[in-house]
């Protein structure tokens, strides 16, 4: 199946194209880039499996691994570089990394490390590890001597279906969450569904939120598979059962991901459906000091941004309902006392219109598969959000 995508504003000279190949999205922006989104049948870092030594393609590559993960993949890693590569041609770098130090202290370490390495302009950082990783050796190889390539291995849901597989990276700056940043495509991006059995249930939810905001605003197909199975997923996942239904999630997640973005991909149109369940969650990350990750604050968003929705009049109950009993059935904790600050998170709106053009462009749901835009004053006013969140506080103890 094969995908064509016309830029209506500069038609003539840039075909935006996503072409799908099984387990294979081919990302193509005209002559500015191309890489490939490959949801790998078998174990990446198998003895017997090419394909990431095939990327890499004998350029000398720094791998950066997050510490994390190399305590529990380490020696699988360094196994399959050293029994392809000389030791010249590579070097595995073990990172510690966490929300708290995603800025560009790490950015420069990075760079640092690739230096003392040799990188030459012909060279590769490899990233083998969850989205705040993916981002930070991103902004890192975006400036490395102008501009390195990099391969991007994600090892978590988050990373699978939506932080690895973009242009976007960043870092954290000055208490305002991805405030620095670039649009620097990868070469590839290598998921591998094994790297998700050591995850733990919650950065298992975390994924699925992501899943769920795409879903949402996107296909309705994708929502129903959630909402029949949503009992079950998470456990899918986790233990590897039922491939072809978390392969299906995964890749149909992504395909949407990549539609909506490539069709806006230097984000020069600031109307954007996949920031939906993004407005009110970096205020929730940065104000717990990320005591709620990126997909439990995505979910609460979700519910937030719905039921806003629903207050205004601009979505049925029924879809409403059902986006409620799908995050209920995924067992999110929607409330939190700290974060349901309703002056706090009304002032913490000012960065995110400051990104977006001067306007907010709250993303709702209208409907299961479609949504539209909010602006705040004449749209959302600060008596919709505060009746937004005693809405959801009371839900939530009910469902206690
Ligand atoms: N650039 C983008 O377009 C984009 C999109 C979405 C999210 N993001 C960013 O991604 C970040 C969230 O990513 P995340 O949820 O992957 O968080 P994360 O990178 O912090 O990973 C979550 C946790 O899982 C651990 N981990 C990673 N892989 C593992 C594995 N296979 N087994 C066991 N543990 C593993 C990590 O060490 C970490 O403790 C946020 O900073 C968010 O801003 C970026
Ligand atoms: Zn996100």
């Amino acid at each position: 199946v094969a995908e064509l995508k016309v830029d209506p504003e500069t038609a003539s000279m840039k075909v935006l194209e996503l072409s799908d190949c099984g387990n294979r999205i081919s990302v193509k922006n005209g002559f500015n880039y191309s890489y490939d989104v490959l949801f790998a049948e078998g174990d990446i870092l198998s003895t017997d499996s090419q394909l990431l030594c095939d990327v890499i393609d004998r350029r000398k590559c720094l791998v950066v691994v997050s510490q994390t993960v190399n305590m529990i993949y380490g020696r699988k890693i360094e196994h399959y570089f050293s029994s392809r590569l000389t030791d010249e041609a590579f070097r595995i770098l073990p990172l510690p990394i966490s929300e708290n130090i995603k800025n560009m202290d790490t950015v420069m370490r990075i760079c640092e490390e690739g230096k003392r390495f040799g990188l030459d302009r012909k060279s590769l950082f490899v990233a083998i590890g969850g989205g705040v990783l993916m981002d930070t050796v991103g902004l890192a190889s975006s400036i490395y001597m102008r501009k390195l390539n990099f391969v991007r291995v994600p090892t978590t849901l988050v990373g699978q279906v939506d932080a690895g597989i973009g242009l976007k990276t960043g870092v954290d700056f000055a208490g305002t969450k991805n405030f620095i940043g670039s649009f620097h495509p990868p070469v590839c991006v290598l998921n591998d569904f094994k790297f998700l059995h050591t995850l733990d249930t919650e950065e298992i939810r975390n994924g699925l939120a992501e899943i769920i905001k795409i879903a949402i605003v996107s296909d309705p197909e994708l929502f129903s598979a959630l909402e029949n199975n949503c009992k079950r997923i998470i456990g899918c996942y986790r233990i590897g059962s039922d491939t072809a239904l978390t392969k299906w999630i995964s890749v149909t997640a992504a395909k949407r991901m990549l539609e909506q973005l490539q069709a806006n991909p230097y984000e020069t149109e600031l109307e954007r459906l996949v920031d939906f369940g993004h407005t009110f969650s970096p205020f929730i990350e940065m104000h717990t000091r990320h005591g709620i990750r990126h997909g439990r604050a995505v979910a609460i968003d979700i519910a937030i941004s719905t039921e806003i929705a629903c207050l205004l009049g601009r979505i049925d109950i029924k879809s409403h309902d059902r986006i409620f009993s799908m995050l209920d059935g995924l067992d999110f904790n929607l409330h939190d006392e700290k974060v349901f600050d309703e002056e706090r998170m009304w002032q913490s709106l000012d960065s995110i219109a400051l990104r977006r053009g001067g306007k907010l462009n709250l993303v709702i749901p209208t409907g299961i598969g479609k949504g539209d835009f909010l602006r705040r004053g004449e749209e959302l006013d600060r008596g919709i959000l505060r009746q937004a969140l005693e809405n959801i506080s009371s839900f939530s103890k009910e469902s206690f």
